[in-house]
């Protein structure tokens, strides 16, 4: 029924190609075309397939995506195949679809325009996610300006091996579904496919959907035991690395330590370093020169991006004498 109504939306231009086709719009309107000679081109969205009608004596062929925002993307067909998928591409600012094949050395081609049914205006909007402590992820939307009072909208997530599972626990405003709670990530793929859909009695509600890289949208906690050591002329900190969504190797981290003398306000004091975790989750020091009490917190990011999780607590260390202190954080499932 869903395969239905979302099929009635696509808007097929179905057309006999000469080469010329494209070039000419004279020709375009011309009535030369013969209707056993069409592909019949499908689209469904849900499974992102495209399918024809198979050809007797058809050879290599071609599927291209346009897509507003990636471009041109092509596939190859092969003989005997009548389908082409297209992955990991977001769908809610409509695409234009292309089929080319040959038959007899005639070459056939068709266009499909698949646009996203509703009304203007009624999707999901700002839409984004985090993952945080290893376990959880958070998503959240707006209801835009144009949606009825009566939407509700519904957050489905699919695996790259199609597995596809609706939002356990919605966050509301008003009755309408605004965020999304997650606790079980397990069976989620690095990249993973996010779709918004939603209902209205009286219009068509627009999707959003969007396909994110997991490893993009983690906030990584504090790193785990922080320690500190000073003797005669240096101080070491140590600090292992925070359990995370995948078990990175270390090299994958990088920490910003934020050294303070005690109860200092004036910012010019602290000293903000960056570590790479590949340089063994230490960082060693010359022992400072007065008594004070100092803190060190530390906090986390990818490797590749400075895109920092929470500070740790601050370890406190008296630089006067050689004092170690420990800290680690106890995890429980929250709710
Ligand atoms: C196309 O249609 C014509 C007339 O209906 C028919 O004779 C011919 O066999 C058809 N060709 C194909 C490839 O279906
Ligand atoms: C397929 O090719 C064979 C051999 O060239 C030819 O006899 C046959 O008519 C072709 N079939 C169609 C439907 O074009
Ligand atoms: C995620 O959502 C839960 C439940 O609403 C909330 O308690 C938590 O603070 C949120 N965490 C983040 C990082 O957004
Ligand atoms: C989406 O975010 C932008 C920028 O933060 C904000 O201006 C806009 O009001 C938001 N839209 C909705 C519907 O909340
Ligand atoms: C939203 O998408 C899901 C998953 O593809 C589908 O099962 C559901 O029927 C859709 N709902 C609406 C209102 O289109
Ligand atoms: C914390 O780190 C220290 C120093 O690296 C180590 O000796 C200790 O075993 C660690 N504690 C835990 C619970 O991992
Ligand atoms: C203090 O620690 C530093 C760095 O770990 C080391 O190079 C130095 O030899 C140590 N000094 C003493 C007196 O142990």
């Amino acid at each position: 029924m869903l395969i239905t109504i979302l099929l009635a939306t696509v808007v097929l231009l179905s057309m006999v190609l000469d080469s010329a086709w494209l070039l000419t719009q004279e020709q375009q309107d011309l009535p030369t075309v013969k209707p056993n000679a069409s592909l019949n081109v499908k689209f469904d969205p849900q499974t992102t397939k495209l399918t024809w009608d198979c050809r007797e004596n058809a050879s290599s062929g071609e599927c291209v995506l346009i897509h507003k925002e990636k471009g041109l993307i092509k596939k190859k067909v092969k003989d005997s195949e009548c389908q082409c998928t297209f992955q990991d591409y977001s769908l809610h600012g409509g695409v234009t679809l292309t089929v080319e094949v040959h038959v007899n050395q005639r070459r056939l081609s068709e266009m499909l325009v698949y646009t996203n049914p509703g009304r203007e205006g009624t999707a999901a909007q700002n839409f984004s996610c985090v993952i945080y402590d290893a376990d959880f992820m958070n998503c959240s939307w707006a209801k835009d300006r144009a949606a009825p009072n009566d939407v509700q909208y519904f957050l489905y997530i699919r695996s790259k091996k199609r597995i596809e599972r609706e939002c356990p626990r919605y966050l509301k405003d008003s009755g309408t579904h605004v965020g999304c709670h997650l606790r079980d990530l397990s069976g989620l793929t690095s990249y993973s496919y996010f779709l918004v859909n939603g209902t209205s009695q009286e219009t068509g509600i627009q999707f959003f959907d969007s396909v994110l890289l997991l490893k993009e949208i983690e906030q990584y906690n504090p790193p785990d035991n922080i320690t500190v050591q000073c003797n005669e002329s240096h101080c070491l900190i140590r600090w292992e690395k925070p359990r995370t969504r995948q078990p990175w190797p270390n090299r994958e981290f990088q920490y910003q330590l934020d050294i303070q003398r005690r109860r200092d306000t004036s910012s010019s004091r602290s000293q903000l370093i960056v570590v790479f975790g590949d340089s063994g989750n230490r960082y060693n020091f010359p022992k400072p020169g007065s008594k004070a009490k100092h803190t060190v917190k530390i906090r986390t990011a990818d490797a590749r991006k400075a895109h920092w999780g929470a500070w740790s607590q601050p370890v406190e260390f008296d630089s006067s004498r050689a004092t170690g202190y420990s800290l680690r954080f106890h995890r429980s499932k929250i709710n």
